[in-house]
């Protein structure tokens, strides 16, 4: 089911324009949870929640230790952080949901990806 845009909060904004490549966060708007990372220097946008069980994927942080692939936390499925694909794991070929951030005059919203 796809959420409504969710207004972002600036404080979020300004940890998510932080991150270094190869980190990630761990975010919550309203009661949905998201991961935020950089990859390659480009920044992915997930709702953290994993195909598998729809538990969340982690409650820190997502990235494994050699911070290349996004590993849930519960049956260590592991996605690709470019694509949200799971590439090992109980939910293969699945995908995680990925969101854009939108700016709107002074707000920025977490949309669904298309
Ligand atoms: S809930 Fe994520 S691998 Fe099972």
């Amino acid at each position: 089911m796809s959420l409504p845009p969710l207004l972002l909060p600036k404080a979020i904004t300004h940890h998510i324009d932080a991150l270094q490549d190869d980190q990630d966060l761990v975010f919550s708007v309203q009661e949905y949870s998201f991961i935020a990372l950089k990859h390659a220097g480009k920044l992915y946008l997930y709702r953290n929640q994993c195909p598998h069980q729809n538990k969340r994927l982690g409650t820190e942080h997502c990235l494994d230790d050699s911070a290349s692939l996004i590993e849930c936390q519960h049956h260590a499925a592991q996605f690709l952080p470019h694509t949200g694909r799971c590439i090992s794991g109980p939910c293969q070929d699945m995908t995680l949901t990925a969101y854009v951030m939108k700016q709107d005059q002074s707000e920025t919203f977490l949309i669904e990806a298309t």
